[in-house]
């Protein structure tokens, strides 16, 4: 795969057809005939091509989620549009001092992001690090929902579902029910975890492990926090460490409120085939047995984040994330179910034609988003990480880099962005795949 000179090459086709989900053939999309699609393993300064053949009835594109890289011509371009049966070569320049996390990749064709995503159009990327963590044994975990009809193919969900975000009914860790992972104690490894879901939050724990978080997104601590569990909107990334004790262990996503409709849309619709215990959904179960493995070496000690704390801010923005129904002819629709529900920013819906948001090249800028919906909204910005400053009006002690920053219901969260390295045009837009395709994205052009 890789040349000497550190470029990669690899083909990626998009296809719906037959594919293993949950042990039991369907019919969904997937990258190269499997759910995830191949994980791509980069390293700082890398050169990445991809061919993407575009094998489905409809246009698609690629976006590689979280990565630092230029947004234009044929590198992370949103704008782009393939047609079926085309092909379109990307090429992807990391810098050398990219940072190490996991990150992924997905469909972008506005409006038609969540039926793909949700269909099985997803892989995972790690950026390796330049200081390697000594571990036992890597995981990658790409976690992901879906439903199928009794048939096998994907089941079309209602405009109502759409409001809420759809969430499936089977939740999959690499394409699988209740994956068995085994290992032994006093093993550290290293789990990448994405949530892949088109609109599911995962709050995850594994209870009798020692869990340590070396970092959400592309951001890291400076050395790794013990935790209980892990909260991941749609499109977070966890980077965890996971020191075995003997026994078995479940991984399991308890229930999250991110508000809703109230009644009218019912709450959450996922339960279904998937086994569940009686707090949460099981993802996959970890047996810990045999003989204990030689302890690793010391983590070492990561370098310490940047901090736009100190740093003066160029320019103060707002975007405000709002829902309503849309007026018709005969004034406000009767029912939510009939009705148009409106996804906007600052008062619109995207629009391809329009830039929203222009920043100079370099800038450093603090950014308010707030949150006037009855619902959860997780903000991503593409290209520039965000540095969480303010939750709800109080300072956060240890102020984390984030790409996919959770902004509750009413509520706002004051992020700082530095506007590094590349001009161009991309977009911000809430990771609730239906709500972006909704509308509710905005254009952004540094130059
Ligand atoms: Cu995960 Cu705009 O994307
Ligand atoms: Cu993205
Ligand atoms: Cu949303």
């Amino acid at each position: 795969l890789r040349s000497a000179d550190g470029r990669l090459q690899i083909k990626l086709s998009a296809a719906r057809g037959q594919v293993r989900i949950a042990g039991r053939d369907a019919i969904a999309l997937s990258y190269n005939g499997s759910l995830p699609g191949p994980t791509l393993i980069l390293q700082p300064g890398d050169r990445l091509n991809v061919t993407l053949e575009n094998s489905l009835g409809d246009p698609t594109n690629l976006h590689v989620h979280g990565l630092h890289v230029s947004p234009q011509g044929n590198s992370d371009n949103v704008l782009v549009s393939i047609a079926p049966g085309e092909f379109f070569n990307y090429e992807y320049r990391l810098p050398v001092n990219h940072p190490p996390g996991v990150y992924w990749y997905h469909p972008h064709h506005h409006g038609s992001v969540a039926d793909q995503v949700f269909g099985g159009l997803y892989g995972a990327i790690i950026v390796q690090d330049p200081r390697p963590v000594p571990v036992t044994r890597e995981r990658v975990l790409v976690i992901s929902d879906i439903s199928l009809t009794g048939g096998g193919s994907t089941a079309t969900v209602s405009a109502m579902e759409k409001v809420m975000g759809r969430e499936g009914a089977l939740v999959l860790v690499n394409g699988q029910l209740n994956p068995a992972l085994a290992a032994r104690p006093g093993e550290r490894e290293r789990w990448r975890i994405v949530n892949a879901c088109a609109s599911r939050y995962l709050k995850l724990r594994l209870d009798g492990q020692h869990l340590q978080l070396l970092g959400l997104d592309s951001g890291r601590f400076q050395s790794p926090k013990d935790v209980e569990e892990v909260l991941l909107a749609p499109g977070n990334r966890a980077d965890l460490l996971v020191t075995t004790g003997a026994g078995t262990a479940i991984l399991q996503a308890l229930p999250v409120d991110r508000g809703g409709m109230g009644a009218m849309l019912g709450g959450n619709n996922g339960g279904g085939q998937s086994r569940t215990v009686p707090d949460g959904t099981v993802l996959a179960t970890l047996y810990v047995t045999g003989a204990p493995a030689a302890t690793p070496g010391p983590v070492p000690p990561q370098p310490a984040p940047r901090d736009l704390r100190a740093t003066t801010v160029t320019a103060h923005r707002e975007l405000v994330f709002a829902m309503g129904m849309g007026m018709n002819s005969g004034g406000m629709d009767g029912g939510m179910g009939s009705g148009k529900m409106s996804f906007i920013i600052n008062g619109r819906p995207f629009d391809p034609t329009r830039v929203d948001t222009t920043v100079p090249a370099g800038a450093i800028e603090e950014w308010t988003l707030r949150n006037t919906s009855p619902m959860d909204h997780p903000v991503h910005l593409h290209v520039w990480p965000m540095q969480v400053v303010e939750q709800a009006g109080q300072p956060v002690d240890s102020p984390e880099w984030q790409d996919v920053v959770n902004v509750p219901a009413r509520s706002s969260v004051r992020v700082r962005i530095a506007f590094d390295d590349f001009p161009g045009k991309t977009v911000y837009h809430c990771h609730i795949l239906d709500h972006e395709d909704s509308g509710m994205m905005g254009l952004i052009e540094a130059r």
